[in-house]
């Protein structure tokens, strides 16, 4: 009998729009002869509804305009419902829709940094990724980087500061520490969303401020001159790490343009690197995912420098599109977009 996955896409984060055009393409891929799906979109100011239009719709952003094809809905919280409720307006009755597996399709806040995980948790169905504590830490960039330390594995140095700080002392301190330009970014945020390059103090201070418009916490790092690997991993108890990938920004740094606007980055899948800097990259990403309690699936960023490697962040729910990183480097190793889809549906259900 074929499994009802829910798709959920959107939702309330700066990366909605990435959202849309993965999930459209999940929803395309998916193997038919497995799966049913069902379209659960989340509006940039979280109204959720099922959506039972095209996969167009939601790639060009107008899905939530086409109210004929809208039904409000919610995941249940209840174990015993096991799946979505719709709401019908008109008589104020509702139904359930069970639902066997949910893959969110969704990237930063409130998506991919444990708050679904738990909502996800307390519904009873198995869904796609990591659950919420290895969530919640991996989206938040220095407790991420706090534990895998901890572990081991070199990171990219930081300071992490909270928004009642002293400004003052904040600027002192990265200055005694490093040199201009340093990287200021939000705790808790993604696509480059409120990261600044400051080259000098004036730059830094208004950093500071930028990133606090987007979290209440934010790190300020030394500028890391290096190439951008990547790594695809996969699995719950033995989990299997790609091959290296390697992003270009062809611009000062991979800023939200580069990523979604003007394509300018190239993404190299496999990055030219010899073998043992490439299985020794491997090895780390495997030691991050696990580090964090990693589970279903991830994407481990780092900078190659004349160094090594050192740990630059970890997404837990990666670009999804066939042209993403992530899908391209499991393709690397075999694993087409569709049969992806698969294997992290299983994973979803306990596969090891
Ligand atoms: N410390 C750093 N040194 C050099 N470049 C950096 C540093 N931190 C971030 N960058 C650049 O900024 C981009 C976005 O930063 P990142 O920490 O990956 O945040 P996001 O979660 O938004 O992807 C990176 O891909 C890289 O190009
Ligand atoms: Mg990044």
């Amino acid at each position: 009998m074929k499994k009802t996955v829910a798709i959920i896409f959107g939702g309330e984060s700066s990366e909605y729009d990435v959202s849309c055009v993965s999930a459209a393409n999940v929803a395309e891929n998916i193997n038919p002869d497995l799966f049913e799906t069902v379209l659960v979109g989340i509006t940039k100011d979280g109204k959720w509804w099922v959506f039972n239009g095209s996969t167009d719709d939601m790639r060009n952003h107008i899905w939530d305009t086409k109210q004929s094809l809208l039904t409000p809905a919610v995941i249940s919280p209840c174990k015993a419902h096991h799946g979505i409720i719709t709401f019908d307006g008109a008589n104020g009755s509702f139904n359930i829709i069970h639902i066997d597996i949910v893959f969110p399709v969704l990237h930063g806040k409130n998506g991919e940094d444990g708050t679904m995980q738990g909502l996800l948790e307390l519904s009873g169905i198995p869904y796609v990724g990591c659950n919420t504590y290895a969530s919640a830490v991996s989206m938040d960039k220095a407790a991420t980087k706090t534990i895998c330390d901890e572990a081991g594995i070199p990171v990219v140095p930081f300071i992490t500061a909270t928004k009642n700080c002293n400004q003052s002392l904040l600027v002192q301190k990265c200055e005694d520490r490093y040199s201009y330009p340093v990287f200021v970014k939000p705790a808790n945020a993604g696509s480059s969303v409120g990261i600044t390059k400051a080259k000098n103090k004036q730059e830094l201070i208004k950093g500071i401020e930028l990133a606090f418009k987007h979290d209440s916490k934010l790190l300020i790092e030394p500028n890391i001159v290096g190439r951008e690997i990547e790594v695809a991993v996969y699995g719950n108890q033995k989990p299997f790490a790609s091959v290296c990938g390697e992003i270009v920004p062809n611009s000062d740094f991979y800023d939200y343009e580069t990523k979604y606007i003007s394509d300018a980055a190239d993404c190299i899948a496999p990055a030219s690197l010899d073998e043992a800097t490439a299985n020794n990259i491997r090895t780390l990403a495997i030691k991050v995912y696990n580090a964090l309690g990693c589970s279903g699936f991830s994407r481990v960023d780092f900078f190659l420098t004349e160094d090594g490697a050192y740990l630059n962040e970890i997404n837990t729910i990666p670009g999804f599109t066939p042209i993403s990183m992530y899908p391209k480097l499991m393709a690397c190793a075999g694993i087409n977009y569709s049969d992806l889809i698969t294997k992290l549906l299983s994973l979803a259900e306990g596969e090891e």
